[in-house]
């Protein structure tokens, strides 16, 4: 086989999500037959020291402190943005005008309005682009996008989706700085909406289409935190949880709610799609699995069948091991540097784009909007 095309990387942060994506990076030729290879060739952290130790322990060429230098270098071909929401929009902006590729964490920005200005962007430079909504490349989730696309499930009736966790449940956690930059809406954007409905919004959108408008509730239940950069106690000013009605286009109702203070969830993302001749559904704790009901099967047998998603014929299941040996959620973010890199040799798009992004972040907007008038909102079309 001729010598794979190197890519080179610039990763901006080093985080939770600067390691997933690492991750991708390094095994995903040893997987997948490709023609491009990612090269770690920088990372770029605002402390030398912690970019080292992190460039040492993943095997990156270099560090750099300052993303605009690492944008500036002429052996980055790709930039990764795996930095808090407030710092998407001036690095993927810099990185189109100096003619990278972009690879950004989602939220796609902080509002509707700068995911605009992104995307203007992105699409004035023609650079290859997406957005980690990883979710839809667990295989499960992606096998229930191919049974809807077949019309298995016939005309939908109801989406239903959930993120519940209870991590932010004490008074005593204080906000903004390392790792607590979510609960400051300064740094975040907003809370649950844009970090944890995002993606279930993402998802939503693919499998069953666009969401015309919109009905919401938030709630911030704790009302005041230490600042843990300032030693302030300030306002908190995020949406600890958020519950939402909608209506799809395609005539469903939909039900979505998330929160930070379901006790006893960590990170329960489940939806189901339940449509005129079958249902679905998945859960996230079960990543593995997808649920089935199909009222064609004979009557006497007819129930709800679980779906090991392990078999050669299921999505990327046959670049793993062999049928019945599970993969897990790290398997989501090298799935996405296949599709990109795939997507890189093809000369087409990876999904979602930023543009496709963009229509999350306007479902997000029109949600948080609902919930300060109190009304249904109308969802802007991007
Ligand atoms: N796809 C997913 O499932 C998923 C999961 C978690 C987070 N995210 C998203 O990924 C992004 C990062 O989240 P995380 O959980 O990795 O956060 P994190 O707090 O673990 O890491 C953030 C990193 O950014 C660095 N950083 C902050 N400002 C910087 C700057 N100006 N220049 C360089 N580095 C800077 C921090 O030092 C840290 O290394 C967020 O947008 C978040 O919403 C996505």
């Amino acid at each position: 086989m001729a010598a794979k095309k190197p890519l080179n990387i610039g990763l901006v942060g080093y985080g939770f999500m600067g390691r997933t994506h690492s991750n991708g990076y390094k095994r995903v030729n040893d997987f997948f037959d490709l023609e491009y290879r990612p090269v770690l060739k920088a990372v770029c952290g605002r402390s030398a020291a912690n970019a080292q130790t992190f460039a040492d322990k993943w095997g990156y060429e270099s560090i750099e402190t300052d993303w605009r230098k690492l944008i500036d270098r002429k052996d980055i071909d790709a930039i990764d943005i795996c930095t808090p929401n407030n710092t998407h929009a001036e690095i993927a902006i810099a990185a189109a005008a100096a003619g990278k590729m972009i690879l950004c964490e989602k939220p796609l920005s902080m509002d509707l309005v700068e995911g605009q200005t992104m995307v203007e962007a992105i699409e004035k430079a023609g650079v290859p682009n997406t957005v980690w909504y990883n979710y839809r490349r667990v295989p499960a989730v992606t096998l229930a996008k191919q049974l809807i696309d077949e019309g298995r499930l016939g005309r939908v009736f109801h989406y239903r989706a959930n993120f519940l966790q209870d991590w932010t449940i004490s008074s005593e956690l204080p906000q903004g700085g390392a790792g607590l930059w979510r609960l400051d809406a300064a740094a975040a954007g907003s809370g649950v909406t844009g970090d944890l409905l995002a993606h279930c919004i993402d998802t939503a959108l693919w499998l069953n289409g666009g969401i015309s408008n919109v009905s919401a509730m938030t709630e911030t239940f704790i009302k005041e935190r230490k600042h843990s950069e300032t030693g302030k106690v300030e306002p908190v000013s995020i949406d600890d949880a958020c519950a939402f009605l909608c209506r799809f286009e395609n005539g469903s109702l939909g039900l979505f709610e998330s929160t930070r203070y379901a006790r006893g969830h960590k990170a329960l993302y489940t939806f189901e799609i339940n449509g005129e001749k079958a249902s679905i559904k998945w859960d996230l704790h079960d990543l593995h699995r997808l649920e089935y009901f199909d009222h064609g099967d004979e009557s006497k047998l007819r129930g709800w069948r679980s779906i090991h998603v392990t078999d050669s014929d299921h999505p990327y299941m046959k670049h793993w091991w062999v049928p019945g040996l599970q993969i897990g959620y790290e398997h989501t973010f090298v799935h996405q540097v296949a599709d990109f890199l795939g997507g890189l040799a093809a000369g087409k798009p990876t999904s979602p784009t930023f543009r496709e992004a963009l229509a999350t972040q306007a479902v997000c907007d029109a949600v948080l909007d609902s919930a300060e008038v109190g009304q249904w909102q109308t969802v802007v079309p991007v």
